[in-house]
C-alpha cells in the first residue's frame, strides 16, 4: 500500500455550534473532537504524518494537538490558516506542508464518529483513483452538499446553499450526501487547486468543488457509499450544533458499552454508562451505572465499580472495589483496596494493597501503604503512609500555611486517633500513637506516644 498524509480541517469557527472556544475542542465523553478523529486516523498503519488545520482561536487547537501528539507517541503538528476562507483555502494552505507521500486523506475535524476500519475500508476502495470521497444516504439531509449522480458515477457535490432545483430535481429527493472524508492524489490536488473560485453562495473556496473539476478533467472520481462498507453509517455524521454533539455523545456512549459488554464487562445499567473509548477496560470488570469513566483510565479484571462513581486518569487494579458516588482522578488503586461510598481521590494517590479510604475521606499526593486505613472523615495531602496505620477519623494533615506545600510522614504501624491535626512538615514514628484531638507540630519519635492537647480538668460546678 501507499504512503498517505492525514489532514484535519480544524479551523472553522463553528458558529452554530455557539461555544466559545473552536469547535473541534468540544468534547464527547471526555475527549476533544480533535481526539477522536486522531484516535481514529492513528490506528492506520498507512499514514505517514498527521496534520491538523487550524485557524479560528488556533493557539487552543495547537495545544490540544501537542497533547494529543505526546498522548499517541507520534508527531501531530498544526498548519496555521489565518483566514478562514473554505475549506478548499483550508487544503491549499496545508499543501506546501504535507510529506510528498502519494495522497492526502482528509478529514473534516467535526466528524467525531469516524472508526478506523471504516477509514481502512474506504482506502481500500479509493485505492488507484485520483480523487475518492465517502458519501451516506440520510432521509433529512439539511445543510450537508449532496452528491448529484448521472448514469450512476459522480458527477460533482453541491453545497446545500448552492443547489438548484431547476438543475438537480428538488433538494428533498437528493439524500446521497457528502460525509467530508476524501481521499486525492497529490497530483490531483496540486492540479486542481488552483482552478477553485469562490464564487458560490458563501464566498468561500469548497474542497468539495474539486469533484466536478477532477471529472471534467476525465479523472477517476470516486464516491463510495458507506452503506456498501461493513460501518454503521451513523459513523459519518457531522457535528456542527449542540443537538448533533449531544446526539453524537449519545451513539458513541450506546457504541462503547456495548463493545465493553460484547468483550465480557459486566455493565449493570448500560444506558448510564459514559465511558471513554479510549478507557481500558478488561472483561471480568464489573460497572454499575449510572458511571463515568474518562480519559487514560484502565480498570483491570474482577475490578468493582458501584454506582454514580467518576473516574478520570485513574487505574483500579484486579479485586479492587469503589463504593458508590466516589470521585478519582489521577489515582492507583491496587488490588483488594476498598474506597468509598463518598470517597475523594484527588491526583497523585496511591492505595497499596488491601487499603480502605472510606466516606468523606479526602486525598491528594498520598500514598497509602499495605493494608492501611483511613474510613471515615479525612483529609491526606502530599502524605507518605506506611503499611498498617490506622489514620482515625477527623485526622487533617495540615499541609499548606498560605504559601508553600509540606509533606507529613506516617510510618508504618502507626495509630492516628480521631480528629487530630497533623501540622506539616512532620513524621509521625514507627509503632507511634497520636492522642485523639492533637494537634501535632512536632516530630513523634519510634513507638511513642504523641499527645498535643490541653488536658482535662474536671472543677464543681458553679451554684445557680
Ligand atoms: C462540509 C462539506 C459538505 C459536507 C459536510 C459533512 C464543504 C464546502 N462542505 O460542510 O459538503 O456534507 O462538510 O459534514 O466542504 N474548516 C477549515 N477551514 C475553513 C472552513 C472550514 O478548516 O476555512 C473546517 C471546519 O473546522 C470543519 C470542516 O472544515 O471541521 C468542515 O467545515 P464546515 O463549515 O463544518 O462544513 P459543512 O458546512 O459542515
Ligand atoms: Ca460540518
Amino acid at each position: 500500500m501507499k504512503t498517505i498524509d492525514a489532514l484535519i480541517l480544524a479551523a472553522g469557527k463553528g458558529t452554530r455550534m455557539r461555544s466559545q472556544g473552536p469547535k473541534v475542542l468540544n468534547t464527547l465523553l471526555g475527549e476533544t473532537m480533535l481526539c477522536h478523529v486522531i484516535g481514529a486516523i492513528n490506528a492506520l498503519p498507512w499514514i505517514s504524518v498527521i496534520r491538523v488545520v487550524a485557524g479560528h482561536q488556533a493557539p487552543l487547537v495547537i495545544e490540544e494537538a501537542a497533547r494529543l501528539s505526546s498522548r499517541f507517541s507520534r508527531d501531530i503538528s498544526c498548519i496555521e490558516q489565518k483566514e478562514q476562507k473554505g475549506t478548499g483555502h483550508a487544503l491549499m494552505t496545508a499543501m506546501p506542508r504535507l510529506s510528498g507521500s502519494d495522497g492526502v486523506l482528509v478529514v473534516n475535524g467535526d466528524a467525531p464518529l469516524i472508526e478506523a476500519q471504516m477509514l481502512d475500508s474506504f482506502l481500500a476502495r479509493a485505492d488507484g483513483a485520483d480523487i475518492a470521497f465517502l458519501t451516506l444516504d440520510l432521509a433529512d439531509a439539511g445543510a450537508y452538499g449532496r452528491v448529484v449522480r448521472r448514469n450512476g458515477h459522480v458527477a460533482a457535490i453541491v453545497e446545500a446553499k448552492d443547489y438548484d432545483p431547476a438543475i438537480y430535481g428538488p433538494l428533498e429527493d437528493a439524500h446521497e450526501v457528502n460525509a467530508g472524508i476524501y481521499l486525492f492524489s497529490l497530483s490531483a490536488a496540486e492540479k486542481l487547486l488552483p482552478c477553485l473560485s469562490c464564487a458560490n453562495k458563501s464566498g468561500e473556496y469548497y474542497i468539495t468543488d474539486m469533484i466536478a473539476l477532477g471529472k471534467k478533467e476525465g479523472m477517476d472520481v470516486r464516491g463510495i457509499p458507506v452503506g456498501d462498507m461493513e460501518t454503521e453509517p451513523e459513523s459519518l455524521l457531522g457535528v456542527n450544533t449542540p443537538l448533533e454533539l449531544s446526539n453524537a455523545e449519545s451513539i458513541l456512549r450506546a457504541r462503547v458499552a456495548e463493545h465493553l459488554i460484547q468483550q465480557g464487562v459486566i455493565i449493570h445499567y448500560p444506558e448510564n454508562a459514559r465511558i471513554s473509548p479510549f478507557a481500558d477496560i478488561a472483561p471480568g470488570a464489573e460497572l454499575f451505572g449510572p458511571i463515568e469513566i474518562y480519559g487514560d483510565s484502565h480498570v483491570r479484571e474482577g475490578a468493582l465499580i458501584r454506582s454514580h462513581c467518576v473516574i478520570r486518569n485513574s487505574s483500579i487494579d484486579v479485586g479492587a472495589e469503589i463504593r458508590e458516588f466516589s470521585h478519582l482522578e489521577g489515582a492507583q488503586v491496587h488490588t483488594g483496596a476498598i474506597v468509598g461510598p463518598f470517597a475523594r481521590l484527588r491526583t497523585g494517590t496511591i492505595l497499596e494493597e488491601n487499603v480502605h479510604v472510606g466516606d468523606f475521606v479526602e486525598l491528594k499526593k498520598t500514598r497509602l501503604g499495605k493494608g492501611s486505613k483511613a474510613n471515615h472523615l479525612a483529609y491526606l495531602g502530599d502524605c507518605e503512609v506506611g503499611s498498617g496505620v490506622n489514620i482515625g477519623a477527623g485526622t487533617i494533615t495540615c499541609n499548606y500555611d498560605g504559601k508553600n506545600k509540606y509533606q507529613t510522614r506516617i510510618c508504618d504501624g502507626s495509630f492516628i486517633g480521631s480528629n487530630a491535626s497533623i501540622v506539616a512538615p512532620v513524621t509521625i514514628g514507627e509503632g507511634s500513637l497520636i492522642g485523639a484531638g492533637s494537634v501535632i507540630t512536632k516530630n513523634v519519635p519510634d513507638g511513642s506516644l504523641g499527645i498535643g492537647r490541653t488536658r482535662q480538668v474536671n472543677l464543681p460546678r458553679r451554684k445557680k
